[in-house]
This record gives structure tokens, C-alpha cells and sequence, in this order.
């Protein structure tokens, strides 16, 4: 019970610190030189973004944004690279009374070479790495990239996709 409380808690203080900030126009972010010779060459957030698919909190879903063919990124600089896609998911079953969390290499390897993750950041093998939510925060394992380059590791329910029998529970 107390479990579950504090989960929908976690779920509500995420949800607040999560949703998105609105496109703010490139003048008015307070990070771009609006005098820089280039500044009328950059394209405004709102007409880049704006028509793409968003999750929950607001953010843009790249991988819907990617599956829906809105965007076809080049494999490397010159465009010619070949990607290796693998169709692998995996089950990551150490969540205690969070739902599983399904790993696909199919969404990763869209957008991700083997050696990004293999072996520096996880050994090739079937629980064979040590993951905890406390290293994902702290920029460890999934980490590396969730809250840097992907998706925020506290959007919890992005990641626990796979209810159990325990979900809930205590
Ligand atoms: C975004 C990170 C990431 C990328 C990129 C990635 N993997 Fe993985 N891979 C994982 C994770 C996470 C696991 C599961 C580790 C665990 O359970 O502790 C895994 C597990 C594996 C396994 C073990 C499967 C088994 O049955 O034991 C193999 C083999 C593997 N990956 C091959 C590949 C290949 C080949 C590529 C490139 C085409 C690739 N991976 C790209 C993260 C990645
Ligand atoms: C090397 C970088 C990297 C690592 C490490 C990584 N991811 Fe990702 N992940 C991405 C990118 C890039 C995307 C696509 C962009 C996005 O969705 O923000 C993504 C997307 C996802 C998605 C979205 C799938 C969908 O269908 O919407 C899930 C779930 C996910 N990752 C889970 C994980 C888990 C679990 C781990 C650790 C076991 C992990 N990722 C490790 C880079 C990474
Ligand atoms: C980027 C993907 C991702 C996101 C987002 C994510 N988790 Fe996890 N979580 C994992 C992975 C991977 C594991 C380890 C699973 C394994 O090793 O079998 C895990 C494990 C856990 C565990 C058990 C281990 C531990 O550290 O206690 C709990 C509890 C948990 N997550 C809760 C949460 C909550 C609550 C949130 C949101 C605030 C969240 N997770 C967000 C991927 C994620």
C-alpha cells in the first residue's frame, strides 16, 4: 500500500519536473545571439518540431517520429554507411514491483552502432550487467544516454512496459 503511494507520488513529482518547455522562438531563448551573422539561417524550434509526434510529457517521440517516416536521417556523413538493425528484445526482469522493462535492439540500432553500447557500457549477455535505477540517474548504463540524448530516465512508465504480476504490489 505504502509502495503504492509512494509510486503514484514518484509518478506525479516526475510528471511535473517532466513536461516539456514550449518552443520558445530562437530570439527569445535566451541562448542564441540574435546579431550572429548565421542567426537567420537557423530554423525556429517551432516549424523543426512542431508537426512531430510528442510522448506524454510533451517531448518529441523519436522513435514514432522515425517509424512514421517524418524524418530519414543519414546513416553517416557521407549517407552511404550501412546500418545493422537486430531484431533482439529482452526482457530486463530486476524491477522489483515496477513493471519489466523490455529492451529492444531494434529501436536502438536504428539509431545506434553495436559498439556503442558493446561491451563498454553493457557485456553482450543476458543479465549479465548489474543495473540499478540509482546508476541509470547517475548517468550509468542506460544512463549514458536516457536524460542526455534519449528520453529522461524518470519517465518511469517509457521504459517499464511489461506489467507483473508483482506491479503494485509490495
Ligand atoms: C543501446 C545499447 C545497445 C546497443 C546499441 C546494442 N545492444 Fe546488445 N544488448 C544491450 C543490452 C542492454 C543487453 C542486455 C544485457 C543484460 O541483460 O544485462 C544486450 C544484449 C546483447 C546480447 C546478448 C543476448 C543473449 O542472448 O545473451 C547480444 C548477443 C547483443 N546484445 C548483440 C548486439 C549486437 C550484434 C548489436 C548491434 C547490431 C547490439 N547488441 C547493439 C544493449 C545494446
Ligand atoms: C548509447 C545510447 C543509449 C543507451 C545506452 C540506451 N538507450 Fe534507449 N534509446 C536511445 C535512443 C537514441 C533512443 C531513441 C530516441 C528517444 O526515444 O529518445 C532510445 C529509445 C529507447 C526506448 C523507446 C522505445 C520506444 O518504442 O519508444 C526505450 C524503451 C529505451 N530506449 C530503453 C532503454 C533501456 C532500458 C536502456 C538500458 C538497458 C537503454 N535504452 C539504453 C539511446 C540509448
Ligand atoms: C531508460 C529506461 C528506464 C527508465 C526511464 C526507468 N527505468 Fe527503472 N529500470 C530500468 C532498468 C534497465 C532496470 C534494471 C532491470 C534489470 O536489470 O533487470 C530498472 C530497474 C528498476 C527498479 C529495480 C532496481 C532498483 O534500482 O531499485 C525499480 C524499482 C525501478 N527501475 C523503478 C523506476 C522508476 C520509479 C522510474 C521512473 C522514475 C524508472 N524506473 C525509470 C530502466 C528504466
Amino acid at each position: 500500500m505504502m509502495q503504492k503511494i509512494l509510486m503514484s507520488l514518484c509518478l506525479v513529482i516526475a510528471g511535473a519536473a517532466l513536461a516539456a518547455p514550449p518552443l520558445l522562438p530562437l530570439a527569445k531563448d535566451g541562448i542564441h545571439d540574435t546579431q550572429g551573422p548565421a542567426f537567420t539561417l537557423l530554423q525556429e524550434p517551432a516549424e523543426a518540431l512542431g508537426n512531430l509526434p510528442v510522448d506524454r510529457y510533451g517531448f518529441t517521440d523519436w522513435v514514432k517520429t522515425l517509424q512514421d517516416g517524418h524524418i530519414t536521417p543519414r546513416t553517416g556523413i557521407s549517407g552511404s554507411e550501412k546500418m545493422k538493425a537486430v531484431d533482439l528484445d529482452i526482457t530486463m526482469k530486476n524491477t522489483a514491483s515496477m513493471p519489466h522493462v523490455l529492451f529492444s535492439h531494434q529501436v536502438h540500432t536504428q539509431w545506434l552502432t553495436c559498439s556503442n553500447c558493446h561491451s563498454r557500457i553493457f557485456l553482450p549477455q543476458i543479465g549479465g550487467n548489474f543495473v540499478t535505477m540509482a546508476k541509470i540517474v547517475g548517468g550509468e548504463y542506460c544512463g549514458v544516454c536516457h536524460g542526455k540524448v534519449a528520453f529522461s530516465a524518470l519517465n518511469c512508465e517509457r521504459c517499464h512496459t511489461v506489467p507483473t504480476a508483482k506491479t503494485g504490489l509490495r
